[in-house]
């Protein structure tokens, strides 16, 4: 990668929390993996998996299960006799997850007025969505730079929302699995929607035979490990200085990466000094599997009403669409 200076990638307020993060609990927080270089990463590992046509994958599964419902989920907004639609897809990677629906819209529903809005913490993943979606499908919109972390987006929602417009929201792509908080995200999800707007949420599920399969698929696979090394490398911290572990947390359900210094490393970050230490773990990711009851119970303590709860065809991936309660 070269050399570029962390504090072109990275804003003050960024660095900041990244080495609050740090300093507090050893953690490299999973979103600054998505920016820079590590957009680019992000789009070659959903291309492959999508070409790959693994039937196993995420991607895949929530594609597939996304197609079979789509009809279904426009019928429950049309039921508010809306005929147009704005979509805003929050964490949006490079858009593809949002495939179906257009094709669906584009087929079925021809004269619908569309409007696409990416909101990411990632400017330039926005930039490759927004793209992808108006050469593809010729629907594009407004996007927005927004840390899910911070709190609610109402102040975006408020002006993306038009006037005789369905509202839906989408969460695809189960990141939710790897957020911090959860439950106060669905929250500030809930807190920037109106009562008649959908959301819809992908997440994976718990199966426990499946465990071993899954930490060999993180932990073996050399593109995991470049996307993980981005903050790292922005920072000034070379690959070659880290050892890279999969584990899985039984008691939080949730599959954890870490890196882990070869050596003392110093950087600076904010400003100030900070030392990565020598095989001190620091984690990267995460990513939580759930049950069905328990994404049900993180909706409900949310305040949110599920209209609809699918699973795929070996209970693997969910796809809930719900909407504030009244
Ligand atoms: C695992 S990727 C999923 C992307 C896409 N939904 C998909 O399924 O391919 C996570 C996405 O969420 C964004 N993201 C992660 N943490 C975020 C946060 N705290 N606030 C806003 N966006 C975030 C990343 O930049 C990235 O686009």
């Amino acid at each position: 990668m070269a050399v570029v200076s962390a504090d072109r990638i990275y804003s003050l307020e960024e660095q900041k929390d990244m080495l609050y993060n740090l300093e507090h609990y050893h953690e490299m927080p999973t979103k600054y993996m998505y920016f820079g270089i590590g957009s680019k990463r992000w789009i070659n590992i959903t291309r492959s998996r999508l070409e790959a046509n693994a039937s196993k994958d995420i991607h895949i599964l929530e594609r597939v299960l996304l197609t079979q419902k789509v009809s279904s989920i426009f019928d429950s907004l049309s039921a508010y006799g809306y005929k147009n639609y704005n979509i805003i897809d929050f964490g949006c990677g490079d858009g593809s997850p949002t495939y179906p629906i257009f094709q669906y819209l584009k087929t079925n529903r021809p004269n619908a007025k569309l409007r696409y809005n990416p909101i990411d913490i990632s400017t330039d993943l926005l930039a490759a969505a927004s793209k992808n979606i108006k050469e593809g499908f010729g629907v594009f919109g407004e996007r927005n730079k927004w840390d899910l972390d911070i709190g609610n987006f109402a102040h975006i929602t408020k002006k993306l929302s038009k006037p005789k417009m369905g509202d839906l929201y989408l969460f695809l792509g189960a990141t939710l699995c790897n957020m911090p908080d959860m439950q106060q995200d669905l929250v500030h999800f809930r807190e920037s929607m109106e009562q008649d707007d959908y959301f819809l949420l992908g997440a994976e599920l718990l199966k426990e035979r499946d465990v071993a399969t899954i930490i060999s698929s993180y932990y073996n696979v050399r593109e995991i490990f470049d996307i993980m090394m981005t903050a790292f490398e922005y920072l000034g911290a070379r690959r070659s200085y880290f050892a890279y572990r999969t584990t899985f947390n039984k008691e939080k359900a949730q599959i954890e990466g870490y890196m882990i210094p070869d050596k003392d490393i110093r950087i600076k970050l904010a400003g100030k000094d900070y030392t990565f230490e020598k095989d001190a773990p620091v984690m990267c990711f995460r990513s939580v599997r759930f049950t069905t009851e328990r994404l049900a119970g993180l909706f409900e303590r949310a305040g949110f009403r599920i209209e609809m709860f699918t699973t795929s065809r070996e209970n693997k991936y969910a796809l809930v669409l719900a909407q504030p309660a009244i």
